[in-house]
């Protein structure tokens, strides 16, 4: 089922299923290429999977290029451990989409923690009206808290 569908982009939002596994595993590990600071990508991928049962996930899908984006979201707490947009379809408003899905299925406003090096990600959840949270973060792990509106 689509929970969200951007017209000008084509893509749409719907919950992942089974078949989406070795593609958002995919993305995911591309993507960690860019977060130089962070351990090995063996150990953030046991983590994504450990995630995986702990919360629900939406993914973000385009007819040709297939899964562009994923979000994991714990809903008891409105927790937000994943968000991940392919590279070549970030600025379109994937981000905003997969938040937005994610937000609804919470029904209150979502928190985060953003590595501090993140410059990129913290610039985009400022642009989504996001706010520094207290208390802040996981200090040990150079993290920031941020809630949503
Ligand atoms: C952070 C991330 C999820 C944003 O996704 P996205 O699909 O590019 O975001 P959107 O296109 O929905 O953009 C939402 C807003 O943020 C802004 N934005 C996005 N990336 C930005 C950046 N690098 N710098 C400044 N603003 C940015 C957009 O311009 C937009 O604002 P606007 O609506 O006022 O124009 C994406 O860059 C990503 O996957 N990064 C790698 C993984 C990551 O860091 N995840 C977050 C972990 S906490």
């Amino acid at each position: 089922m689509t929970l969200y569908h951007h017209p000008g982009g084509g893509w749409s939002v719907r919950l992942m299923r089974k078949m989406d596994l070795a593609p958002v595993q995919a993305l995911f590990l591309d993507c960690l290429k860019e977060f130089d600071w962070r351990g090995p990508a063996s150990e953030e991928l046991v983590r994504l999977r450990r995630t995986f049962l702990a919360s629900e996930q939406f993914v973000a899908v385009e007819p040709q290029a297939g899964i562009i984006g994923f979000i994991t979201v714990e809903e008891q707490n409105a927790y937000i451990p994943h968000l991940f947009v392919e590279k070549d379809w970030r600025f379109a408003g994937v981000g905003r989409g997969l938040l937005k899905v994610a937000r609804e299925a919470c029904g209150r406003p979502l928190t985060l923690d953003v590595d501090r090096p993140n410059v990129a990600a913290l610039k985009a959840y400022e642009a989504m009206g996001w706010k520094v949270s207290a208390p802040a973060g996981d200090t040990k792990r150079n993290q920031i808290r941020l809630v949503g509106p």
